[in-house]
């Protein structure tokens, strides 16, 4: 069992298989062009896969699959179905943009993905170009349904933002409650890649304008999610994750790979190591000792709710939310 220097058991993974995306949402990525990291730096998925399996011994549990935007990646449903095939009863889910879903979803599903997170910030279509740069509702609305038609649970991100689709919070959940899929509101994440401009609404602010329209008790956390619950009258649940909050980290079971082999204690810090030489030089006993070293080296908090004006300089696209 991993376990950190905080008591908190450390038994779920996420592995960024790319940092590329086809979107470019402002609040996660730099308006201009930028370099990615060059394709030979990536570690295959027979590389990624040494790391996973020294992971499930260790007790690593859940893992989830992100990116940039993982579907971009050629061959993940083998990849996926490498994972189901070493630990059938992993719970092996995705964070994707659904762009590509349609295509592909039965595919995921018959490798053995169970889940997927999917972000709908907005049902308009003009809204949605302007957050990800281009014109991809339909396509995600499309892998949406067709995630929910081969029996994928599918679990919706919304990021309300001030002056951009706070009017929607609404639709977005009744959106998600009619289809039985649940929904979280992600307070936005402050970093030096997002548009400067971007407000976030913040989870007071947010609980405020849904009582306007429901009612619902405070459920609290719920095991190692990040999301406070709450329970609507009809017994509908909703989630907010509030990284500004205290509670935030004190249930984190979590750590990052990103596609390069960095091994991230956590998402605010940019401490890392990598494990890429040791995988590369089939050194598994080193790779072990990296992970233990990382687990040893998990920060107590984020530091979202620290005053002193520092922005977060880990892109989201690198380590996938
Ligand atoms: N703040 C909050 N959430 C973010 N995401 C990406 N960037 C940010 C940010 N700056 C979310 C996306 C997606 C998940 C992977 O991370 O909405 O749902
Ligand atoms: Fe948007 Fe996700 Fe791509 Fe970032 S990684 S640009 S949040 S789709």
């Amino acid at each position: 069992m991993l376990i950190d220097s905080f008591d908190r058991v450390v038994d779920y993974l996420r592995v960024s298989v790319t940092e590329r995306c086809n979107f470019r949402c402002n609040y996660c990525m730099p308006e201009k062009p930028f370099s990615w990291v060059p394709k030979e730096n990536l570690l295959t998925f027979e590389e990624l896969f040494e790391f996973i399996k020294v992971a499930i011994d260790e007790g690593v549990n859940k893992i989830r699959i992100t990116g940039g935007e993982p579907l971009l990646r050629e061959g993940i449903d083998q990849f996926i179905k490498m994972i189901y095939d070493y630990k059938p009863s992993i719970d092996l889910a995705m964070t994707t943009n659904a762009f590509l879903l349609k295509g592909t979803a039965r595919k995921l599903k018959d490798a053995g993905l169970k889940r997927i997170n999917v972000s709908i910030d907005t049902l308009n279509p003009k809204v949605a170009e302007e957050i990800a740069g281009k014109n991809v509702l339909k396509n995600v609305l499309a892998g949406v349904d067709e995630a929910l038609k081969v029996g994928l649970k599918v679990k919706v991100n919304m990021v309300p933002m001030k002056s951009v689709n706070v009017e929607e919070i609404i639709d977005i959940l009744e959106y998600s409650k009619q289809r039985g899929i649940s929904i979280r509101f992600i307070e936005y994440m402050e970093n030096t890649h997002a548009k400067a401009e971007i407000k976030g609404l913040k989870s007071p602010e947010l609980l405020e304008l849904l009582r306007k329209k429901y009612n619902f008790s405070d459920d609290g956390f719920d095991g190692s999610s990040p999301s406070h619950y709450y329970t609507m009258d009809d017994g509908y649940k909703f989630g907010i994750i509030e990284p500004y909050e205290d509670d935030f980290c004190k249930q984190c079971n979590r750590i990052r790979l990103t596609a390069e082999g960095n091994l991230i204690p956590c998402l605010y810090f940019d401490e890392a190591l990598s494990i890429a030489q040791s995988i590369r030089s089939d050194d598994i006993k080193g790779v072990k000792d990296i992970l233990k070293e990382v687990i040893k080296t998990k920060p107590e908090k984020n530091r979202w709710g620290t005053d002193d004006g520092e922005s977060s300089t880990r892109a989201f696209y690198e380590t996938g939310g």
